[in-house]
């Protein structure tokens, strides 16, 4: 409606027009769950009958319950992927540095989708050129766009883009901050987040600037085995103190809790292990200094986060 540049798209709540809509397209072919699913709602099939079973699976309640009732069946877009992430009032738009999630699993972004499994910023993807887009085509007019339907947006807007021969696409919209790309964007924020914040909700974000350390920053999420598939929980996890010696180094806690004065696993993303450098070489050791510290059974990490920013040059 607002002309913000994404893929291809049908939606379908019936599986049979889902299952003519894959047919007459073809693989691959994207399969996105049209509700919340903890970043694990969307399949990147490579068949047909990979797509045509994704779409039977969430249309019949099996898989993401109220949130596969209706599925977005989309082109798939090839290029690479950047985390655009903005602060608005509802009129001003403030961007923050660039990052990159890494969504995949396994290294060389093999294995299903989990809800990232490391970030890094600044990503040289997000060349002064695709900024301008991804500020004027997608933010713009996304918040020009809730304004106009009576919904003015405040506070953190996310667009997952993809980025292919200097073109810009959406591929989805969160109304939060990305995990992990929170991590490292507030590692180099300087400025201090809660007038900003506020400045969001009071509807005047007018003379708000914001100050970036020039340095880089990496995180590198360590997940329970098995994510995100099932995996076990409960596993005391070591070297937390030896990494919280570590100079800029910060490890940021999600799925933990604690038993008997210990931590343990309780989650499939447990910790991102969150580097600062002058580079993001510098970075990437960083944060990899901190995830070679810590343990627990079955802890699972990638072990090329930020690699791209590096083969870019
Ligand atoms: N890292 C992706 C997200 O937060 O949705």
């Amino acid at each position: 409606k607002y002309q913000v540049p994404t893929a291809f798209y049908e939606v379908f709540s019936e599986i049979e027009p889902a299952l003519a809509f894959i047919a007459r397209h073809g693989a691959p072919i994207v399969v996105k769950a049209d509700g919340l699913a903890a970043g694990k709602g969307v399949i990147v099939a490579r068949s047909n009958e990979e797509a045509s079973e994704a779409v039977r699976d969430m249309l019949s309640g099996n898989a993401f319950g109220a949130a596969g009732s209706r599925v977005v069946i989309e082109e798939f877009l090839e290029g690479e992927e950047a985390s655009f992430l903005a602060f608005t009032d509802g009129k001003v738009i403030i961007p923050l540095a660039s990052a990159q999630d890494h969504k995949p699993v396994f290294d060389n972004d093999e294995g299903p989708n989990t809800g990232g499994m490391g970030a890094y910023s600044p990503a040289p993807v997000v060349t002064p050129e695709i900024h301008e887009q991804a500020m004027h085509l997608v933010m713009r007019r996304t918040v020009d766009g809730m304004a106009a339907e009576g919904r003015p947006y405040r506070g953190v807007l996310y667009a997952g883009l993809m980025i292919k021969d200097g073109q810009v696409k959406t591929l989805e919209f969160n109304a939060r901050f990305g995990d992990p790309e929170c991590q490292p964007l507030l590692m180099r924020l300087k400025s201090d987040l809660v007038p900003v914040l506020l400045a969001c909700a009071r509807g005047d974000l007018s003379g708000i600037e914001l100050e970036w350390h020039d340095q880089a920053a990496v995180c590198v999420v360590m997940a329970s085995g098995g994510y995100p598939g099932d995996f076990a929980k409960g596993f005391p996890i070591d070297g937390l103190e030896q990494a919280a010696a570590i100079d800029d180094l910060v490890v940021f806690h999600a799925g933990t809790a604690q038993q008997g004065g210990r931590f343990v696993n309780s989650g499939g993303r447990v910790l991102g292990v969150t580097g600062r450098g002058p580079t993001v070489a510098a970075a990437i050791d960083k944060a990899y200094q901190g995830v070679r510290a810590i343990s627990w059974e079955g802890a699972h990490y990638r072990t090329d986060i930020g690699r791209k920013a590096l083969t870019r040059g």
